[in-house]
């Protein structure tokens, strides 16, 4: 391979920014998790005027490496439990890096032929490891909740053109109303994106749940029988506090036989079918019509990273795509303006490639186990602390633990209090970070594990950071 000149001013400011990453990476483990800056900190830091000259590359990374100090939250340290993030895997990082460098708009195969191809064998990996549909078309987006949007427009598009009504010509004035039948615990963004459809969240219908959290059979085929017109139900792989997942062989066929679509949220949970310890959890999800997950939580793919699986290509395709004369179509190729919202966009699949190289199969199984078998460890180990109890432990990633308050008689209120103040003094600490979150009424504290760098040793440490926050708060 032939060398440039050895001081470009880009690769100056390359070289600088591989330091500052390595310096960052490396004080991971002596770095606190949460972060240390106060909001005036950092706008007084980073609020300078705009000069009217420029400043010199290297300069301007090293200024905003300083600036940013105490700014940048610990979600690549391996005791990161707050939300369901994930860190960077070495390749997936080093991949990105080369996006950036590539610079590749990969809206259309013709401006990235590497890029484009790059998606369609990924797509194929993906498909093969959650055991969806052979037909099953996937668009890469930048994350669930455009995942969401993505299905539901090629939802909408199958329901309506299925009673005769052609969304993307006709618009939604005049068409059927759509009415959506979902799971009550479902995350936000699945609102946020029916809103997005112009489908209207007072048309979300939540469906009745048993005590674990999932859709009851029996509940769906009532709503079901009532004569709804089109109909779009949304399910759950992974639920947020308890890593619920709906009985998806039950309740598909169901939808089916209705004519309904339905479409899951698994931003997680969708990784549990990629390993044999885990998949039975997801029995009968390659039974459902449209499919979301994440490559930036579990498979530790740097931010961002979204995957949108459609079984019904047709309408997937339908929804999406866009021809102008001056945009050259690909023929053959795969052009990704026709699975994306997107026109122009960045070339993602370079790192979620390198992931699942990086990993291999048995490499993607065993960073769900292991996450999986810390998170119960941690929530089991905060529970057995006095002062602490579990409120709910899962069989994936996720569990809920809560504070009670030593007072006397205390309340239900005490113990929320409680638990928060206990949270806020973990995160004080440094050592790990967690969240809160109000379940079933009750302020808990959640236990969130997807990182690839989680050791025994840091879940360890971790649940004696908890222990030394409850002691010196007791
Ligand atoms: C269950 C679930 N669904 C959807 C989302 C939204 O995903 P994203 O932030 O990638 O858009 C999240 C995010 O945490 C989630 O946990």
């Amino acid at each position: 391979m032939t060398t440039g000149p050895t001081k470009t001013p880009e690769r100056a400011a390359l070289t600088r920014a591989a330091e500052h990453a390595f310096a960052w990476l490396d004080g991971l483990d002596a770095r606190s998790v949460a972060t240390t800056a106060t909001l005036e900190e950092m706008r007084a830091r980073l609020g300078r005027p705009l000069a009217a000259q420029g400043v010199a590359p290297v300069q301007v990374i090293d200024d905003l490496v300083a600036d940013v100090e105490g700014g940048i939250l610990g979600s690549q340290s391996g005791r990161f439990f707050g939300w369901v993030i994930g860190g960077g895997l070495p390749a997936a990082m080093a991949a990105d890096w080369l996006t950036t460098a590539w610079d590749q708009n990969a809206g259309i195969h013709a401006c990235g032929p590497a890029a484009s191809v790059v998606e369609e064998v990924a797509a194929g990996w993906l498909k093969d490891l959650f055991g969806l549909p052979d037909q099953t078309s996937v668009g890469f987006v930048t994350g669930t909740q455009m995942a969401h949007a993505t299905c539901l427009a090629a939802a909408r598009h199958a329901v309506l053109r299925d009673g005769g009504w052609d969304v993307e010509a006709k618009g939604l004035a005049g068409a059927p109303p759509i009415r959506i039948l979902a799971n009550a615990d479902r995350h936000g963004s699945v609102d946020r994106a029916v809103r997005f459809m112009g489908l209207g969240s007072d048309n979300i219908v939540p469906l009745p749940m048993d005590e674990a959290g999932c859709v009851a059979p029996e509940g769906l085929r009532a709503a079901l029988a009532e004569d709804g017109g089109p109909t779009i139900v949304v399910l759950q792989a992974g639920e947020l506090n308890r890593g619920a997942f709906d009985p998806f062989g039950k309740l598909a066929p169901m939808a089916r036989a209705a004519g309904a679509w339905t479409h899951v949220d698994g931003a997680f949970g969708l990784w549990a079918r990629a390993t044999p310890t885990h998949r039975g959890l997801a029995e009968g999800i390659e039974l459902c019509d449209s499919w979301t997950t994440d490559a930036h939580k579990y498979l530790n793919v740097p931010y961002d990273s979204g995957l949108a699986f459609v079984r019904d290509a047709q309408a997937h395709r339908a929804a999406m795509t866009l021809a102008t004369s001056y945009l050259p179509a690909g023929g053959a190729a795969r052009d990704q303006i026709d699975w994306n919202p997107e026109f122009s966009r960045r070339a993602r699949g370079f790192a979620l490639y390198a992931a699942l190289r990086e990993l291999g199969r048995e490499g993607v199984a065993d960073l769900v186990d292991r996450t999986c078998r810390y998170a119960q460890a941690i929530t089991a180990g905060i529970g057995a602390l006095a002062g602490a109890e579990v409120v709910t432990s899962s069989h994936l990633n996720q569990g809920l633990v809560r504070f009670l308050s030593p007072q006397a008689g205390a309340t239900e209120a005490d113990h929320d209090a409680r638990t928060d103040q206990v949270i806020a003094a973990i995160n004080a600490g440094g050592e790990a970070l967690f969240g809160g979150v109000t379940f079933r009424g009750r302020r808990c504290m959640r236990v969130s594990a997807c990182n690839w760098r989680t050791t025994e040793a840091d879940v360890a440490r971790t649940v004696e950071a908890v222990r030394v926050a409850l002691t010196a708060n007791s």
